[in-house]
């Protein structure tokens, strides 16, 4: 423990490599680096085991080929492609398809229980905009297998994990990323880790809409941590609804209910008992992308066809009691326990639901390095991957896939690097103070709930599913008058147990990614995916060439810059004239 006079204490803790986030990327990451002998610190803001990964229920998305042979890698890729309507990463994508099979495998041999199929095989199910049966699944709790599994593998290295541990920000040292201030969420105590190298793994940021399947946790921490210290962000505008979260009762708003009901033959229909899916997408029904199917929920609704409580049905009764207790166990006791709803008899009403964040921190695909040397970043923080729109259950084999390549991109950089980890006195102490500011204002200032809900309520009315420019500049002009009034944010009471000060940190991730959401979507004048803008007709062709990419400019402003995305290479893109796409 160093201690300073005057000057603010805190821990010091040394580590080759500090990954922040516990999620299944981070544990993954974590796996990759303390097998290989390194010393790993990990950081939660939350319990070790409570990730947003849990809630990919439905399966992950690989190409095995054991319900459907004909599955490969190269259709998986195409999918992939096709769903995130050709802005992703290509050879993330190409990655992706072709390791994710291995890391399934991998996960197995761990102990994951997956289902069977009769031979005895992995089992894998329908999901949307997939053209075979692709995910492999655990009924409908795989992400909380997959964070079990990966659990178990880090508790039994030496990994050290650092529960409810909120990180302030990453410290530099010429140039390069060095570890990282924070403190715990008990007590206060701030803790500067130092490392060679950081993974950052935190996932999302849902909680900046009010109705999210995202849970308190999700508050987009790590992409704004990376901004910060210069990382370039990609594709910032696209957020993910997933078709179906609950509508009823008003406290479980938003609360996911998985694709994999869709994906065991669950229906849609409208107050009218129709199976509307005809009307939007004839061939593919229910198992359309989820763009396609969120805003085919959204315009029944909007149209006056919704049920009695503001959402579409969704009907598994054909399957009995005995075939969901076997495939959607979770979703009958959700349903049961918080709705009162016996789903083997009567259809569940379900609307979109804010669910996941396809744009994030830009990586290179090979190493999961970020733009800032030191810093690397995975799963659903960093994007390119899955595009405008990403394929259900491409989450968890992303997470996989890319958990273990930052972890070993971590280590090689750390082995090709002698570089010191010491960061000015200084530094740590300025920010220490701007972390304390809320507590120590005299006078009453700005509550950080209240922005944080005013924010929520903003982003739904002016950044949803639909949106236009007029009302995209109205909101950011509502964000940035938060953001005005987040400077004046205090906070009663000490350090102590004291959740209005983690507001205090969370609302400042939250308001600095609306403004990059509402200022990305107000660039991208097209409907792509995610992206639907109600003032344009549809895609537009230049814009299928481009990234937008997003800096904290030298005023420390928002800046744009519109990259043309790299061509795909003749082996990839020949895949799409075979198959004449
Ligand atoms: O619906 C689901 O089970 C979610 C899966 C995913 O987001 O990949």
């Amino acid at each position: 423990m160093e201690t300073n006079g005057t000057r603010e204490n805190y821990e010091v803790r040394e580590h080759d490599v500090l990954i922040i986030g516990a999620g299944g990327a981070g544990l993954r990451a974590a796996i990759s680096a303390a097998e290989r002998g390194f010393s790993v610190g990990i950081v939660t803001k939350s319990l070790l085991g409570k990730a947003h990964t849990v809630m990919a229920e439905g399966g992950i998305a690989t190409a095995l080929g054991n319900v459907d042979p004909e599955d490969g890698w190269r259709t998986h890729f195409m999918d992939t492609m096709k769903s995130g309507k050709f802005i992703n990463n290509w050879r993330m994508a190409e990655i992706h398809a072709k390791e994710s099979p291995d890391r399934v495998y991998e996960l197995e041999q761990w102990g994951a229980l997956f289902n069977r199929t009769p031979e005895g095989k992995i089992s894998q199910r329908p999901f949307g905009g997939h053209t075979y049966r692709r995910l492999a699944h655990i009924g409908d709790r795989t992400g909380l297998e997959m964070i079990r599994t990966l659990q178990e593998k880090v508790l039994a290295t030496d990994a050290e994990v650092f529960m409810e541990t909120t990180v302030t920000k990453l410290l530099k040292k010429d140039g390069r990323v060095v570890g990282a201030l924070a403190y715990t969420r008990e007590s206060g105590k701030f803790i500067h880790f130092k490392a060679k190298a950081v993974v950052m793994a935190t996932g999302g940021w849902g909680k900046i809409f009010k109705v999210t399947s995202n849970s308190w946790e999700g508050t987009g921490d790590g992409v704004i941590l990376s901004y910060d210290v210069g990382a370039e962000l990609v594709d910032m505008e696209m957020m993910q609804f997933h078709p179906t979260g609950m509508v009823w009762p008003p406290g479980v708003r938003g609360l996911l209910v998985t694709e994999g009901v869709r994906g065991e033959g669950g229906l849609l229909r409208n107050a009218e008992g129709r199976r509307y899916m005809e009307d939007y997408d004839p061939e593919k029904m229910e198992l359309s992308t989820r763009d396609v199917v969120a805003r085919a929920n959204y315009t029944e609704v909007q149209a006056g066809r919704g049920s009695e409580h503001g959402g579409v049905y969704l009907d598994i009764t054909h399957l009995g009691y005995e075939g969901i207790m076997k495939k959607l166990p979770t979703m009958y006791h959700q349903f049961k326990n918080l709705a009162d709803i016996d789903i083997s008899e009567e259809p569940m009403e379900v609307f979109p639901t804010v669910h996941y964040t396809m744009g994030g921190v830009k990586v290179d695909p090979e190493t999961c390095a970020s733009t800032v040397p030191g810093l690397f970043a995975a799963g659903e923080v960093a994007g390119g991957l899955h595009g405008a729109n990403r394929l259900g259950g491409n989450s968890l084999s992303d997470l996989l896939v890319f958990g273990k390549r930052a972890g070993d991109g971590a280590m090689a950089y750390i082995e090709e690097s002698t570089h010191s980890v010491d960061i000015d006195e200084a530094d740590l102490q300025a920010e220490l103070r701007r972390v304390l500011e809320p507590l120590e204002k005299k006078e009453e200032g700005e509550s950080p709930y209240l922005l944080q809900q005013e924010l929520q309520e903003v982003m739904m009315e002016h950044a949803n599913m639909m949106r236009n420019e007029d009302s995209l500049k109205e909101g950011l002009g509502k964000v940035l008058g938060l953001k005005d009034r987040m400077e004046k944010i205090s906070v009663p009471g000490s350090r102590l147990f004291n959740p209005g000060w983690h507001t205090a940190q969370d609302v400042r991730y939250l308001i600095t990614i609306s403004e990059i959401i509402v200022r990305t979507a107000l660039e991208r004048r097209e409907r792509r995916g995610a992206q639907w803008r109600l003032d344009y007709d549809g895609p537009d062709e230049d814009l299928g060439k481009i990234n937008f990419i997003v800096t904290r400019d030298a005023q420390g402003e928002v800046g744009i810059e519109r990259r043309e995305i790299e061509p795909m290479p003749g082996h990839l893109a020949d895949l799409f004239e075979e198959a004449k796409v």
